[in-house]
């Protein structure tokens, strides 16, 4: 459930009209519900509520905005984070460095460094060599990093192959027939308290039972090493539980994962952990976009609107699906192609779709944004970067402006040799 609805035939986020919003900031922008931020925080976690220790680090990839971070530290959530500047925003968002995780398959040494320096909570390593070159670094400073060893199940989240991480052949964690030799060489590391395993298979995953798979094989190697004598206190079992990105259509939700967790993790004895994004997020933004005009194509019109690849990258990169409705809907439905002003006919956003009947000056919104939305802005084409806007109740602020091109290229310089 979400808080953009249609009232008086207009769209609100909350009890603010979008269109007000589209006046005053321009469009395109992306508009953030923290009543549905809030949300879905409390149904992630009410869904683990059968589990006796928990930790929730919300991936701060899906939507790094310190709004939106401070909306999901309030609601006691860690962060998961996979870059330095990620970390700093985690950090700048008052989340404890105590409650974040540090993923990612090439932290740099210095990025090591930074987080050992701030003291984060946990490193997620994917490789031998990662925990070796950690656990120096942690030995040169005097003290120890605390981590656990991600594992590659070799397991097929059945999701989009740029999107997917579990299987053998992906680039994410150790395999998991190297897993126990690799977990006890980097035990007696001094410098690393390697506390758990790590796994995560994939983002978007619409059916539970490739996560089922993935963590019963966990389960089996966590036995397999406590027996061998090692400690495993905490298991991370990741994020990527999927979101309906179409009105109507039902996935597992957090009360069907939590139920598989509970009871596959029933005998663990170990703090479960997880790594959520776009479960929070998806569904808590949309972004806004004015439709340019509408001209004549092969199949069905062309409706050429001023949000492009740059804003929304999806629909380019993975084939997304984003549904796309008008803010004052006319009843009237047709088939058209979505596409923005991007010089490339990969700037499209959906082919013969039947949508809402728009003109020239409408604004339409496209849902299911606030994850992996904005985060994966740019500035091709030189166009500016999209400002974002947060909603609550009656209230709302843009949390993100707009930069405009002549910043971006403020920081450009031309050598004298040129000049
Ligand atoms: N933990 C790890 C280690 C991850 O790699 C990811 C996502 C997550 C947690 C959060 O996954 P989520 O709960 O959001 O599914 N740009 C793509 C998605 C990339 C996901 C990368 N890793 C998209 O727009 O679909």
């Amino acid at each position: 459930m979400d808080h953009f609805e249609i009232r008086n035939g207009e769209m609100f986020a909350e009890n603010v009209p979008l269109a007000t919003i589209a006046a005053e900031v321009g469009t395109p922008v992306y508009v953030y519900s923290h009543s549905t931020l809030q949300r879905h925080a409390q149904v992630f976690r009410d869904a683990l509520s059968a589990l006796p220790r928990k930790h929730l680090a919300f991936a701060v990839k899906s939507n790094p905005n310190l709004s939106v971070l401070s909306v999901l530290r309030d609601e006691g959530y860690g962060a998961d984070v996979v870059s330095e500047g990620e970390m700093k925003r985690a950090l700048a968002a008052g989340i404890p460095a105590s409650d974040i995780v540090f993923s990612g398959v090439g932290k740099s040494r210095r990025e090591l460094a930074a987080a050992l320096d701030a003291g984060i909570g946990q490193f997620n390593i994917e490789s031998e060599e990662e925990g070796v070159e950690l656990a120096e670094i942690a030995r040169d400073k005097g003290g120890h990093a605390v981590a656990t060893l991600r594992v590659n199940p070799d397991v097929d989240a059945g999701t989009h192959a740029k999107i997917s991480t579990g299987k053998a052949e992906n680039k994410f964690g150790v395999a998991y027939h190297d897993a126990a030799e690799i977990y006890a060489r980097l035990s007696a590391c001094e410098g690393l308290n390697l506390r758990g395993l790590a796994v995560h298979i994939g983002s978007q995953i619409s059916d539970l039972a490739p996560s089922r798979a993935a963590f019963e094989k966990m389960g089996e190697l966590m036995r397999q090493l406590r027996s061998a004598g090692h400690s495993v206190t905490h298991m991370d079992l990741g994020g990527g539980l999927g979101v309906p990105y179409r009105l109507g259509e039902t996935l597992p939700g957090p009360d069907d994962y939590g139920a598989m967790v509970a009871e596959v993790t029933r005998d663990w004895d170990a703090t479960i952990m997880f790594e959520p994004g776009r479960v929070i997020t998806g569904n808590s933004g949309v972004l806004i976009t004015e439709v340019i005009r509408v001209k004549p194509g092969v199949s069905a019109p062309f409706v050429v609107v001023d949000a492009a690849m740059n804003d929304l990258a999806r629909p380019s990169l993975y084939d997304a699906w984003h549904d796309f409705l008008a803010v004052r809907p006319r009843g009237e439905m047709m088939e058209a192609h979505i596409v923005g002003p991007i010089c490339e006919s990969s700037d499209t956003f959906a082919k013969n779709r039947t949508i809402d009947v728009v003109e020239a000056g409408d604004l339409a919104v496209f849902r299911t944004a606030g994850a992996y939305g904005a985060t994966m802005a740019n500035t091709y084409n030189s166009r500016a970067l999209v400002p974002e806007v947060m909603v609550k109740g009656d209230k709302w602020a843009v949390v993100a402006d707009r930069i405009e091109p002549e910043t971006i290229f403020a920081a450009e310089r031309l050598p004298d040799w040129l000049s």
